[in-house]
Protein backbone atom coordinates (compact mmCIF):
# COMPACT_ATOMS: atom_id res chain seq x y z
CA UNK A 1 0.00 0.00 0.00
CA UNK A 2 1.23 3.27 -0.95
CA UNK A 3 1.86 5.99 1.91
CA UNK A 4 2.27 9.73 1.62
CA UNK A 5 4.35 10.48 4.98
CA UNK A 6 6.61 12.79 6.33
CA UNK A 7 10.23 11.43 8.09
CA UNK A 8 12.96 13.10 9.36
CA UNK A 9 16.43 13.45 7.98
CA UNK A 10 18.50 11.05 10.36
CA UNK A 11 21.92 10.94 8.52
CA UNK A 12 23.87 11.61 5.33
CA UNK A 13 26.83 9.26 4.38
CA UNK A 14 28.72 11.32 2.09
CA UNK A 15 30.65 8.56 0.02
CA UNK A 16 32.83 11.16 -2.44
CA UNK A 17 31.90 15.03 -3.12
CA UNK A 18 28.39 14.51 -5.33
CA UNK A 19 26.82 10.82 -4.07
CA UNK A 20 25.64 10.11 -0.82
CA UNK A 21 23.56 7.90 1.06
CA UNK A 22 20.73 9.95 2.77
CA UNK A 23 18.45 7.86 6.02
CA UNK A 24 15.40 9.13 6.73
CA UNK A 25 13.69 8.02 10.40
CA UNK A 26 9.68 8.38 10.55
CA UNK A 27 7.36 7.69 13.27
CA UNK A 28 6.34 4.65 11.58
CA UNK A 29 7.27 2.90 8.17
CA UNK A 30 5.55 0.95 6.02
CA UNK A 31 7.62 -2.35 5.59
CA UNK A 32 6.20 -4.14 2.88
CA UNK A 33 9.37 -2.37 0.46
CA UNK A 34 10.18 -4.80 -2.25
CA UNK A 35 13.58 -5.29 -4.35
CA UNK A 36 13.44 -2.42 -6.91
CA UNK A 37 10.73 -0.31 -5.20
CA UNK A 38 10.90 3.38 -5.31
CA UNK A 39 10.18 6.60 -3.58
CA UNK A 40 8.93 9.44 -4.94
CA UNK A 41 10.68 12.36 -2.75
CA UNK A 42 9.32 15.88 -1.96
CA UNK A 43 12.73 18.57 -2.29
CA UNK A 44 11.77 21.23 0.70
CA UNK A 45 13.36 24.14 0.41
CA UNK A 46 13.36 25.11 -3.61
CA UNK A 47 10.44 26.98 -4.79
CA UNK A 48 11.17 25.92 -8.43
CA UNK A 49 11.46 22.09 -7.81
CA UNK A 50 8.05 21.71 -7.13
CA UNK A 51 8.02 17.88 -8.41
CA UNK A 52 8.77 15.13 -6.38
CA UNK A 53 11.70 13.13 -7.46
CA UNK A 54 12.09 9.85 -7.81
CA UNK A 55 14.62 7.53 -6.08
CA UNK A 56 15.32 4.04 -5.67
CA UNK A 57 14.85 2.42 -1.98
CA UNK A 58 18.45 1.50 -0.96
CA UNK A 59 17.34 -0.40 2.26
CA UNK A 60 15.50 0.35 5.42
CA UNK A 61 15.00 -0.52 8.63
CA UNK A 62 11.91 -1.59 10.75
CA UNK A 63 13.20 -1.48 14.09
CA UNK A 64 14.38 2.33 13.44
CA UNK A 65 11.88 3.17 11.43
CA UNK A 66 14.61 4.55 8.91
CA UNK A 67 14.66 4.11 5.03
CA UNK A 68 17.70 5.03 2.88
CA UNK A 69 18.24 6.09 -0.27
CA UNK A 70 21.60 6.84 -2.64
CA UNK A 71 22.08 9.78 -4.43
CA UNK A 72 23.88 11.47 -7.34
CA UNK A 73 23.80 14.65 -6.99
CA UNK A 74 23.13 15.68 -10.50
CA UNK A 75 20.94 18.93 -10.45
CA UNK A 76 19.00 20.96 -8.44
CA UNK A 77 16.57 18.49 -6.71
CA UNK A 78 19.67 15.71 -5.93
CA UNK A 79 21.88 18.66 -4.36
CA UNK A 80 19.43 20.42 -2.52
CA UNK A 81 18.23 16.77 -0.95
CA UNK A 82 21.96 16.57 0.34
CA UNK A 83 22.25 19.92 2.20
CA UNK A 84 20.01 19.78 4.68
CA UNK A 85 19.74 20.15 8.39
CA UNK A 86 19.22 16.85 10.33
CA UNK A 87 15.85 16.92 11.68
CA UNK A 88 14.87 18.62 8.80
CA UNK A 89 11.14 17.35 7.63
CA UNK A 90 10.86 15.50 3.94
CA UNK A 91 7.81 14.20 2.73
CA UNK A 92 7.84 11.01 0.64
CA UNK A 93 5.34 8.64 -1.30
CA UNK A 94 6.45 4.80 -0.89
CA UNK A 95 6.76 2.13 -1.74
CA UNK A 96 5.91 3.02 -5.41
CA UNK A 97 6.38 0.56 -8.71
CA UNK A 98 5.96 -3.51 -8.86
CA UNK A 99 9.18 -4.91 -7.76
CA UNK A 100 12.19 -7.58 -9.67
CA UNK A 101 10.77 -11.25 -8.93
CA UNK A 102 13.47 -13.04 -6.75
CA UNK A 103 14.55 -16.59 -8.23
CA UNK A 104 14.08 -19.57 -5.77
CA UNK A 105 17.24 -21.52 -7.55
CA UNK A 106 20.51 -21.47 -9.25
CA UNK A 107 22.84 -18.54 -10.02
CA UNK A 108 22.38 -14.86 -10.00
CA UNK A 109 23.90 -12.62 -11.81
CA UNK A 110 23.49 -8.54 -10.52
CA UNK A 111 24.68 -5.93 -12.98
CA UNK A 112 24.59 -1.92 -12.22
CA UNK A 113 26.05 1.03 -13.13
CA UNK A 114 25.74 4.63 -11.95
CA UNK A 115 22.70 5.09 -9.59
CA UNK A 116 21.34 2.27 -10.55
CA UNK A 117 23.07 -0.45 -8.25
CA UNK A 118 20.72 1.10 -5.38
CA UNK A 119 17.95 -1.86 -5.90
CA UNK A 120 20.84 -4.27 -4.90
CA UNK A 121 20.94 -4.14 -1.50
CA UNK A 122 17.37 -5.21 -0.62
CA UNK A 123 17.71 -7.68 -3.82
CA UNK A 124 21.10 -9.42 -2.84
CA UNK A 125 19.89 -9.80 0.79
CA UNK A 126 16.54 -11.45 -0.74
CA UNK A 127 18.55 -13.60 -2.42
CA UNK A 128 20.82 -14.49 0.28
CA UNK A 129 17.92 -15.69 2.15
CA UNK A 130 16.93 -18.40 -0.82
CA UNK A 131 20.53 -19.89 -0.59
CA UNK A 132 21.21 -18.34 -3.92
CA UNK A 133 24.59 -18.15 -5.44
CA UNK A 134 25.00 -14.20 -6.37
CA UNK A 135 27.42 -12.75 -8.19
CA UNK A 136 27.08 -8.50 -8.36
CA UNK A 137 28.76 -6.80 -11.41
CA UNK A 138 29.43 -3.50 -10.80
CA UNK A 139 30.59 -0.91 -13.77
CA UNK A 140 32.14 2.47 -13.64
CA UNK A 141 34.62 5.12 -15.32
CA UNK A 142 36.66 5.05 -12.55
CA UNK A 143 37.64 3.29 -9.21
CA UNK A 144 35.85 6.53 -7.95
CA UNK A 145 32.73 5.72 -9.73
CA UNK A 146 32.38 2.29 -8.19
CA UNK A 147 30.63 2.24 -4.43
CA UNK A 148 29.00 0.52 -2.18
CA UNK A 149 30.94 -2.90 -2.81
CA UNK A 150 31.79 -3.91 0.79
CA UNK A 151 27.70 -3.77 1.49
CA UNK A 152 27.28 -6.29 -1.48
CA UNK A 153 30.35 -8.19 -0.69
CA UNK A 154 27.45 -9.10 2.34
CA UNK A 155 25.40 -11.45 -0.02
CA UNK A 156 27.61 -12.62 -2.91
CA UNK A 157 31.27 -12.06 -4.98
CA UNK A 158 31.71 -8.79 -6.26
CA UNK A 159 32.93 -8.26 -9.69
CA UNK A 160 34.29 -4.90 -10.98
CA UNK A 161 34.61 -3.40 -14.07
CA UNK A 162 36.08 0.38 -15.24
CA UNK A 163 36.81 2.44 -18.36
CA UNK A 164 40.23 3.66 -17.70
CA UNK A 165 40.55 0.26 -15.22
CA UNK A 166 41.64 1.88 -12.10
CA UNK A 167 39.55 -0.91 -10.60
CA UNK A 168 38.74 -4.54 -11.45
CA UNK A 169 38.66 -5.06 -15.08
CA UNK A 170 39.48 -2.43 -17.86
CA UNK A 171 36.66 -1.91 -20.23
CA UNK A 172 32.15 -1.94 -19.88
CA UNK A 173 30.27 -4.54 -17.40
CA UNK A 174 29.53 -6.27 -21.14
CA UNK A 175 33.20 -6.90 -21.51
CA UNK A 176 33.80 -8.86 -18.00
CA UNK A 177 35.40 -12.04 -18.63
CA UNK A 178 32.55 -13.38 -16.31
CA UNK A 179 30.60 -13.51 -19.95
CA UNK A 180 33.05 -15.72 -21.35
CA UNK A 181 33.82 -19.05 -20.52
CA UNK A 182 31.81 -21.00 -18.28
CA UNK A 183 28.78 -18.63 -17.80
CA UNK A 184 26.44 -20.83 -15.71
CA UNK A 185 23.85 -18.34 -14.42
CA UNK A 186 19.97 -18.44 -15.01
CA UNK A 187 18.85 -15.00 -14.00
CA UNK A 188 20.39 -11.63 -14.91
CA UNK A 189 19.16 -8.47 -13.02
CA UNK A 190 19.90 -5.34 -14.07
CA UNK A 191 19.88 -1.51 -13.43
CA UNK A 192 21.59 1.54 -14.71
CA UNK A 193 21.70 3.28 -17.93
CA UNK A 194 19.77 2.32 -21.01
CA UNK A 195 22.60 1.48 -23.44
CA UNK A 196 24.50 -0.89 -20.41
CA UNK A 197 20.93 -2.98 -19.74
CA UNK A 198 20.23 -3.12 -23.33
CA UNK A 199 23.92 -4.31 -23.68
CA UNK A 200 23.40 -6.80 -21.11
CA UNK A 201 20.05 -8.13 -22.15
CA UNK A 202 21.28 -8.75 -26.05
CA UNK A 203 24.05 -10.94 -23.86
CA UNK A 204 21.01 -12.56 -21.55
CA UNK A 205 18.94 -13.25 -24.99
CA UNK A 206 22.29 -14.93 -26.91
CA UNK A 207 22.65 -17.09 -24.11
CA UNK A 208 18.79 -17.79 -23.87
CA UNK A 209 19.04 -16.51 -19.81
CA UNK A 210 15.94 -14.70 -18.08
CA UNK A 211 16.80 -11.27 -17.82
CA UNK A 212 14.73 -8.51 -15.34
CA UNK A 213 15.76 -4.65 -16.30
CA UNK A 214 14.54 -1.76 -13.89
CA UNK A 215 13.94 1.57 -16.34
CA UNK A 216 14.43 5.30 -15.02
CA UNK A 217 12.32 6.68 -17.51
CA UNK A 218 11.54 10.52 -16.67
CA UNK A 219 8.67 10.87 -13.83
CA UNK A 220 6.57 13.78 -12.41
CA UNK A 221 3.73 11.97 -10.23
CA UNK A 222 4.94 8.12 -10.09
CA UNK A 223 1.48 6.84 -9.34
CA UNK A 224 0.17 6.28 -13.12
CA UNK A 225 -1.77 9.68 -13.24
CA UNK A 226 0.62 11.89 -15.97
CA UNK A 227 1.34 9.30 -17.97
CA UNK A 228 4.99 10.47 -18.84
CA UNK A 229 6.58 8.00 -18.32
CA UNK A 230 5.27 5.53 -20.63
CA UNK A 231 7.62 2.86 -22.50
CA UNK A 232 6.74 0.97 -25.74
CA UNK A 233 6.97 -3.13 -25.10
CA UNK A 234 5.90 -6.15 -27.37
CA UNK A 235 3.15 -6.05 -25.73
CA UNK A 236 2.04 -2.52 -26.14
CA UNK A 237 2.61 0.57 -23.98
CA UNK A 238 3.20 0.17 -20.55
CA UNK A 239 3.34 2.77 -17.40
CA UNK A 240 6.84 2.48 -16.18
CA UNK A 241 6.14 3.59 -12.51
CA UNK A 242 3.38 1.61 -11.91
CA UNK A 243 3.39 -1.48 -14.39
CA UNK A 244 7.17 -1.08 -13.95
CA UNK A 245 10.08 -0.20 -12.76
CA UNK A 246 10.85 -4.17 -13.83
CA UNK A 247 10.40 -5.52 -16.74
CA UNK A 248 11.59 -8.99 -18.37
CA UNK A 249 14.04 -7.86 -21.28
CA UNK A 250 12.28 -9.71 -23.97
CA UNK A 251 9.13 -7.43 -22.82
CA UNK A 252 10.71 -4.60 -23.95
CA UNK A 253 11.58 -6.16 -26.86
CA UNK A 254 15.31 -6.26 -26.66
C1 LIG B 1 12.38 4.93 -10.84
C2 LIG B 1 13.59 5.81 -10.70
C3 LIG B 1 14.52 5.52 -9.72
C4 LIG B 1 15.65 6.34 -9.56
N1 LIG B 1 16.53 6.03 -8.57
C5 LIG B 1 17.58 6.83 -8.35
C6 LIG B 1 18.47 6.57 -7.26
O1 LIG B 1 18.34 5.57 -6.53
N2 LIG B 1 19.49 7.44 -7.05
C7 LIG B 1 19.67 8.53 -7.85
O2 LIG B 1 20.63 9.28 -7.61
N3 LIG B 1 18.86 8.79 -8.89
C8 LIG B 1 17.82 8.00 -9.15
N4 LIG B 1 16.96 8.29 -10.19
C9 LIG B 1 17.22 9.47 -11.03
C10 LIG B 1 16.69 10.72 -10.30
O3 LIG B 1 15.29 10.65 -10.20
C11 LIG B 1 17.08 11.99 -11.07
O4 LIG B 1 18.48 12.10 -11.06
C12 LIG B 1 16.49 13.22 -10.39
O5 LIG B 1 15.09 13.24 -10.55
C13 LIG B 1 17.10 14.47 -10.94
O6 LIG B 1 16.54 15.57 -10.27
P1 LIG B 1 17.35 16.93 -10.12
O7 LIG B 1 16.41 17.98 -9.67
O8 LIG B 1 18.59 16.74 -9.30
O9 LIG B 1 17.85 17.19 -11.60
P2 LIG B 1 17.27 18.19 -12.70
O10 LIG B 1 18.01 19.48 -12.53
O11 LIG B 1 15.79 18.24 -12.72
O12 LIG B 1 17.74 17.43 -14.01
C14 LIG B 1 19.03 16.88 -14.14
C15 LIG B 1 18.94 15.61 -14.99
O13 LIG B 1 18.07 14.64 -14.38
C16 LIG B 1 17.07 14.21 -15.27
N5 LIG B 1 15.77 14.20 -14.54
C17 LIG B 1 15.13 15.27 -14.02
N6 LIG B 1 13.97 14.95 -13.44
C18 LIG B 1 13.84 13.62 -13.58
C19 LIG B 1 12.83 12.73 -13.22
N7 LIG B 1 11.72 13.12 -12.57
N8 LIG B 1 13.01 11.43 -13.54
C20 LIG B 1 14.12 11.02 -14.15
N9 LIG B 1 15.11 11.83 -14.53
C21 LIG B 1 14.98 13.12 -14.28
C22 LIG B 1 17.02 15.26 -16.39
O14 LIG B 1 16.82 14.62 -17.63
C23 LIG B 1 18.38 15.87 -16.37
O15 LIG B 1 19.26 15.20 -17.27
C24 LIG B 1 15.84 7.46 -10.40
C25 LIG B 1 14.91 7.75 -11.40
C26 LIG B 1 13.80 6.94 -11.56
C27 LIG B 1 12.82 7.25 -12.63
S1 LIG C 1 5.20 9.33 -13.73
FE1 LIG C 1 3.12 9.90 -13.99
S2 LIG C 1 2.28 8.15 -14.93
FE2 LIG C 1 4.31 7.53 -14.48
Amino acid sequence: MKHVQDFKVKTYRWLNDENYILTLQGESLETEILPGNFAEIRVPGIADVFLRRPISILDFNPTENTISFYIKAIGKGTRQLGELQIGETISIVYPLGNSYSVVEEGKALLVGGGSGIAPFIQLGRELKKRNIQTTFLIGGRTKNDVFLTDEFSEFGEVLVTTEDGSRGEKGFVTHHSVFSGDFDFNKIYTCGPDPMMKAIAKIAGEKNINCEASLENMMACGIGACLCCVTPTVNGNKVVCTEGTVFNTKELGW
